[in-house]
């Protein structure tokens, strides 16, 4: 689902940069993700801060994929060069080959995507065997209480903690290391 005008205002800005670097990605690096030199797939990379976090894994190659082209145009600003950012759909990623990528990092989109399940899918496509997942999610009750308070508009869809841990599971992921703080999700699951 593409962002309402608030959102990506909430989206884009130096506090959600700050949440993002300081909460979410040292989250993430705390679970495992570490390695150098890696081929990282970012799936929802939004204006690309994320890129800018990643690069410090000096990865061998990234690719950043995002819905809104309005995302994807703002990611020149941060002058990393041989990062590809590419509008796409998470939900079908077939530009993207099989087996191809190491790392696959989300920041907080699964909860936009009313066909999330495919977007797991793709995951356990793209990915490596061994590869690595990394997800930080709200789960659904944050979400609706984030509507109610500001309007951003989620689509209804049927999402939670619960239900991704049990499609990871289903999709041959192993769950190696998860952190739950006040309704937020951090994971790192690895492909079988
Ligand atoms: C909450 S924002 C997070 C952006 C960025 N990862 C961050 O942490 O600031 C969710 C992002 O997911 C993108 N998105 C929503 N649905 C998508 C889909 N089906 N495929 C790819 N990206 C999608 C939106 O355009 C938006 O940039």
């Amino acid at each position: 689902m593409k962002l309402s005008d608030i959102e990506f205002k909430a989206m884009n800005n130096p506090l959600r940069r700050f949440i993002q670097k300081h909460l979410e990605f040292r989250n993430f690096r705390s679970l495992g993700l570490v390695d150098k030199n890696m081929n990282i797939l970012e799936i929802g990379c939004g204006s690309g801060y994320g890129a800018v976090l990643l690069s410090t894994l000096q990865p061998k190659s990234y690719i950043g994929i995002d819905l809104m082209p309005e995302q994807i145009s703002l990611t020149g600003q941060w002058r990393l060069p041989g990062y590809e950012f590419k509008t796409m759909d998470a939900s079908d990623m077939r530009d993207i080959a099989s087996q191809s990528r190491d790392i696959i990092v989300i920041f907080g989109i699964l909860h936009h995507i009313t066909k999330w399940r495919k977007v797991i899918k793709e995951c356990r496509r793209i990915l490596i065997s061994g590869g690595k997942l990394f997800i930080e999610e709200p789960n659904g009750k944050i979400v609706a209480y984030f509507d109610r308070l500001f309007h951003w508009g989620h689509p209804n869809a049927d999402f939670s903690l619960e239900m991704l841990e049990k499609e990871l599971i289903q999709n041959d992921f192993t769950i190696k290391r998860k952190r739950i703080i006040t309704g937020f999700g951090t994971y790192y699951a690895r492909l079988n």
